[in-house]
């Protein structure tokens, strides 16, 4: 009899604490759909340094960030009915604010690879391109295959799958830094023969510097595809978005941010 009433006891305590630890952990993720909600405002972690995803636009005398990404985003703040804050900063460093709570979802041409998806929630994808490789002008025609790597160096963005993809070429001395500007000024000062991005990107790029050129070298089979981060088991969140991303897709809008995006590069 005792022996029962002991072991109904500690079932109770033992429901008793589950329960207040499960609702601390709920009330204590200051980035759930609900704390967004009740804040009034959304927090999107982009780097702005990958046109026409997202970059620096001067509008009305003044520095924004502009970009279809940045377009989804505020869909995404609308369809919540929240206000968009934007935090801009090295694409290195957009999980590590995601995981520490400092932004509540990302936006920056990322692609949902198997090891990212370990530490993060991804959306569906809204967005696919294919990998490219920008050049000075004129040395298309010396660096247009793969093997003619070889040998050189080629700069990419740090903790981008443009790192991975520059690992897997035979002979590549890489150069990987924080923000494309950087790399563009690497790229001619020729101190790399050539950058991996992504197509859009390179072609932003290459219309805009008249030194810099696009090399016919293609990756087969590896497309970067675009997904939104957001961090892991916000489900709710993840949801949400996706939400937003087929009503986004159904109305055909992403295409049009896209031309819009790639219109207002210079
Ligand atoms: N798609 C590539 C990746 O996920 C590069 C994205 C770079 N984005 C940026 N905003 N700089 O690694």
């Amino acid at each position: 009899m005792l022996i029962k009433n002991l072991f109904k006891l500690f079932s109770l305590l033992f429901i008793i604490i589950i329960s207040i630890t499960l609702s601390a952990c709920t009330q204590n993720n200051a980035n759930s759909l609900e704390s967004i909600k009740a804040r009034g405002k959304i927090v999107l972690g982009t780097s702005g340094d990958y046109p026409p995803y997202e970059f620096h636009k001067e509008i009305d005398g003044q520095d924004s960030i502009v970009g279809f990404d940045i377009e989804i985003a505020k869909e995404i703040a609308k369809d919540l009915g929240v206000e968009l804050e934007i935090k801009d900063m090295a694409f290195g460093g957009l999980l590590a604010a995601l995981d520490s709570g400092n932004v509540d979802f990302v936006l920056a041409g990322m692609t949902p690879t198997p090891d990212r998806a370990k530490n993060v929630n991804f959306s569906n994808i809204y967005y696919t391109a294919i990998q490219a490789v920008i050049v000075r002008s004129g040395e298309e025609n010396s660096i247009s295959t793969i093997e003619q790597l070889n040998g050189k160096k080629v700069g990419v963005q740090k903790g981008s799958i443009q790192e991975e993809l520059a690992k897997s070429i035979t002979g590549v001395e890489i150069k990987a830094l924080g923000k494309l500007p950087d790399l563009i000024l690497e790229l001619k000062n020729n101190k790399v023969a050539a950058l991996i991005v992504e197509l859009p990107v390179a072609n932003a790029y290459a219309e805009n510097n008249t030194d810099l050129a696009i090399s016919s070298i293609d990756f087969p089979e590896s497309d970067g595809g675009s997904a939104v981060a957001i961090k892991k088991g916000n489900n709710d969140l993840t949801e949400t978005i996706n939400q937003t991303l087929n009503r986004l897709i159904e109305q055909k809008l992403i295409d049009k941010f896209v031309s819009d995006a790639t219109n207002l590069v210079e």
